[in-house]
């Protein structure tokens, strides 16, 4: 009864009421068949109920009005998954007032509804509509919301639009859209929203966008929009949200920029070439919550104007020129305190300079990320630093910081990304840091670490990307790092780790990278390295790993880089898989190797007679003696020492007793500058001699670089010895 009731209207009012209404009704019909037709794909079965059982009125997305004569007044059929092209019969459906179509897979232009008077919302928006942006559209006068948004439109924006007289609220966010913003949209002074952003529109900011008094949310970041904010702004009371992120604007902002936008929440300048101070007046918008300032050219101090802002949430000002060299340039700190809501506090790549104020501490402990890389910061951090016990984010890195993380570290318990690499931070990797259950991206990279590596380090389940490199940690690598499931990243190369590799490390299945060249390593590669599946990068180099290539470095399918070179692997290189790729892999300086692809130039593999043997094996009880294995070295002058404590190490360091001092070949490469030509001193045929100066031991050493391409030149290393 239910589905044969709008059958009978139909039937009745086909046969009884006046002919044009019938005529109007059954047009309707016809432009929703029309559009049921244009789908090409209809996944969830939003149209399985438009059939000619019930009348169309009752069909999924369909409204109609209440009146007999039964008009389509609201088609929504939003997120369904439909595909096809949109009919442009829809232009029929002259009582629609509500257009939804937003978040399908719709193709094509975007259809020709000029005629719809009665239009007040039509929503596009999320599909793959492509062309232009119909002028035809101007003629829909009651139109009060456009969204077009996340489509591939092309083309400039129709000035026409600016006829659109009751428009609210307009949208082309994300398309292709080109040229210059219609001065007329500026006029359209019922525009509440307006939202233009990620296309690649040009010229100036029309100056009507700027008097436009209704104006809420002006979005108009990632274009390529020139020029710059009038000097001289009006009051816009409404504004709440700017953004002209990412542009090409220029010049210095409108000193009234504060006080003509009272009522702004968000600011965002990003990505332009804005310039001068920032201003003072911002102080005065009391409601901002974020305020990204990030990316321009911005300079001087940073002023004290976050008395007021006690909402702000987040405050980006990096990558600019701002500047702190005395307490006065660090007060903002203290102003800071008072906005208690702060998330996000970024000063990455600007000139602060000193010390990092323990005022830190006054500073919200809502904090979330607090990123001061790229500064010229130097002393030791402020352990008050620990009370962020929220933060997930910390990157200090690129500084001058000195002294020890010990105190505050084990306290950030959440923290997922700690950057902490290029600076002076010495002391030992506190065993706390395993506490930081959390972490994921850990680097200490170029620091001054030394010290053992804390097993629990393993402890880090999330661990992701593990960079360790360059400082001077001791010690083996723990076993506990098997533990480290969601490696990807591992590396601690140009330290001073001894000791095997351990087994364990097979069981991290997702490593893609591994960098442990420039140690003292020993033994061979781990046989479980078999199961490392996705490895791409083995950097070994540099060590005094030993024994044969294992042939089960051919299992590794993915490896792009295998960096075997200047360790003591010996015997036959094993054939017919990975290891026949000269590009792929190094095995320099490993006097041992023998046979294996031609492009590895390596001797024939023969008998090896009982003299070889000896010399060899010389070498083998030498070099480990030295510890530095790509470019055998010999430190054999002593230049004349001032002190007499300096002379005392001069003997430890070439006593060959207990307390013979490791020397890492990064030591040696830094105490010579690289082995830069203004210390070389000397060149003969089996190398060449360079000056230096160990820092650690505080000793001037004069070391020889043997040349291990020469024919002989392990008999010269053996006589000199
Ligand atoms: C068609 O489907 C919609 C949504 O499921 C439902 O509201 C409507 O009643 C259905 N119409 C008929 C005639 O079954
Ligand atoms: C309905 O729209 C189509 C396509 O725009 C058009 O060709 C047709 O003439 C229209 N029908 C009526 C009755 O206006
Ligand atoms: C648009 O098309 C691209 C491929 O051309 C597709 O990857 C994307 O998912 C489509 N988007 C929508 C909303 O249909
Ligand atoms: C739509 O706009 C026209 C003028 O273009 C006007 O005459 C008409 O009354 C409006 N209709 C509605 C429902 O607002
Ligand atoms: C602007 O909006 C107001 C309130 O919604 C409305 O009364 C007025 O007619 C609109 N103005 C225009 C030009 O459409
Ligand atoms: C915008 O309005 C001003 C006056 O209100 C008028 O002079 C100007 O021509 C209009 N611009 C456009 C493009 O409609
Ligand atoms: C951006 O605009 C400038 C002129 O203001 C033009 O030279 C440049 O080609 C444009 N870039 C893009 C990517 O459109
Ligand atoms: C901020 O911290 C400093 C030093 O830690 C302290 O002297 C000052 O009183 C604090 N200021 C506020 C506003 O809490
Ligand atoms: C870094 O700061 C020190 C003083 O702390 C200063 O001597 C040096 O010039 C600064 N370097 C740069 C690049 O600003
Ligand atoms: C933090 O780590 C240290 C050293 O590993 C441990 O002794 C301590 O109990 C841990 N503290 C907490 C609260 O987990
Ligand atoms: C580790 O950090 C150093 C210093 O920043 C960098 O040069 C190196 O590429 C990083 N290692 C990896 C594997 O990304
Ligand atoms: C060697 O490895 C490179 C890089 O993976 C690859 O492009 C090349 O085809 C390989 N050569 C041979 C002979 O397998």
């Amino acid at each position: 009864m239910l589905i044969l009731l709008p059958l009978l209207l139909l039937y009745y009012g086909a046969r009884n009421i006046h002919c044009s209404t019938v005529h109007e009704n059954i047009r309707d019909l016809q432009a929703l068949l029309d559009f049921k037709q244009g789908i090409t794909s209809d996944p969830n079965g939003a149209l399985s109920n438009w059939t000619m059982s019930s009348h169309f009125c009752r069909w999924n997305g369909v409204k109609c009005t209440l009146t007999p004569r039964l008009r389509v007044t609201y088609l929504l059929l939003n997120g369904q998954k439909l595909s096809g092209q949109i009919s442009s019969s829809l232009g029929n459906l002259t009582f629609l007032k509500y257009l939804v179509l937003s978040y399908n897979n719709f193709v094509g232009p975007v259809p020709l509804l000029g005629s719809l008077q009665q239009l007040l919302i039509l929503y596009l928006n999320n599909n793959n509509l492509s062309g232009n942006i119909p002028d035809a559209l101007a003629r829909c006068s009651n139109l009060t919301d456009l969204d077009l948004s996340s489509n591939l439109l092309v083309g400039s924006i129709p000035p026409e639009l600016g006829f659109l007289t009751t428009l609210k609220q307009l949208s082309f966010h994300q398309n292709h859209l080109t040229g210059v913003i219609p001065l007329g949209l500026g006029n359209i002074t019922n525009l509440t929203v307006v939202d233009l952003s990620y296309n690649h529109l040009s010229g100036p900011i029309p100056n009507q966008f700027w008097q436009m008094p209704n104006i809420v949310w002006l979005y108009l970041d990632s274009n390529n929009l020139s020029g710059n904010i009038p000097r001289t702004l009006s009051p816009l009371p409404s504004l709440q949200q700017l953004s002209v992120t990412d542009n090409m604007l220029g010049n210095t902002l409108p000193p009234n920029i504060g006080t003509v936008l009272p009522n702004l929440q968000i600011l965002y300048l990003a990505g332009n070439m804005f310039e001068g101070f920032i201003l003072a007046s911002l102080g005065s918008v009391s409601g901002l919550t974020a305020l990204d300032l990030s990316a321009n050219k911005f300079t001087g101090q940073i002023p004290s104007i976050f008395r007021k802002l006690s909402g702000l949430t987040y405050l980006n000002l990096e990558a600019n020129m701002l500047e702190a060299s005395d307490s006065a340039g660090w007060e903002f700190f203290d102003d800071l305190a008072n906005c208690r809501s702060l998330e996000v506090l970024s000063l990455y790549a600007n000139q602060l300079q000193g010390v990092i104020p323990n005022s830190i501490s006054n500073v919200s402990t809502n904090l979330i990320a607090l990123l001061m890389s790229g500064n010229n910061l130097s002393g030791i951090v402020p352990s008050s630093i620990g009370k962020f016990s929220g933060l997930i984010r910390l990157s200090l890195d690129m500084n001058h910081l000195t002294g020890t993380i010990e105190d505050w570290i084990g306290k950030l318990k959440n923290l997922q990304k700690l950057n902490l690499e290029k600076n002076n931070f010495a002391g030992t990797i506190a065993p706390s840091i395993g506490n930081l259950t959390q972490l994921s991206f850990l680097s200490l990279a170029e620091n001054k670490f030394t010290g053992f590596l804390p097993p629990s380090l393993g402890h880090l389940q999330q661990m992701n990307n593990l960079n360790l490199s360059y400082n001077n940690i001791q010690g083996s690598i723990p076993v506990d790092f098997g533990n480290l499931k969601q490696l990807v990243i591992l590396d601690v190369s140009l330290n001073q780790l001894g000791g095997e590799i351990p087994e364990t490390l097979g069981q991290c299945q997702q490593l893609v990278t591994i960098r442990m060249d420039q140690n003292m390593l020993t033994g061979n590669i781990p046989t479980t390295f078999s199961n490392l599946n996705s490895l791409s990068v083995l950097n070994l180099f540099h060590n005094i790993l030993s024994g044969p290539l294992p042939a089960y470095l051919n299992n590794l399918q993915l490896i792009t880089k295998l960096d075997l070179s200047y360790n003591d692997f010996e015997g036959e290189i094993p054939r017919n898989s990975v290891l026949d790729n000269a590009t792929v892999v190094s095995l320099d300086g490993n006097p041992g190797l023998c046979g294996g692809a031609i492009d590895f130039h390596m001797p024939p593999c023969q008998v090896v007679s009982r003299r070889a043997g000896l010399v060899n094996n010389l070498i083998k009880t030498l070099i480990p003696i030295f510890s530095f294995m790509s470019l055998i070295m010999l430190a054999y002058t002593i230049f004349h020492a001032k002190k007499k404590t300096s002379r005392r190490s001069h003997l430890l360091l070439f006593s060959f007793g207990r307390k013979f001092p490791k020397v890492s070949y990064k030591d040696i490469a830094h105490a010579t500058g690289n082995f830069c030509e203004s210390n070389l001193i000397g060149r003969g045929s089996y190398g060449s001699v360079y000056k230096g100066k160990i820092t650690q031991a505080k000793t001037q050493v004069a070391v020889k670089v043997f040349d291990l391409e020469m024919r002989c030149a392990d008999r010269s290393f053996i006589s000199e010895c």
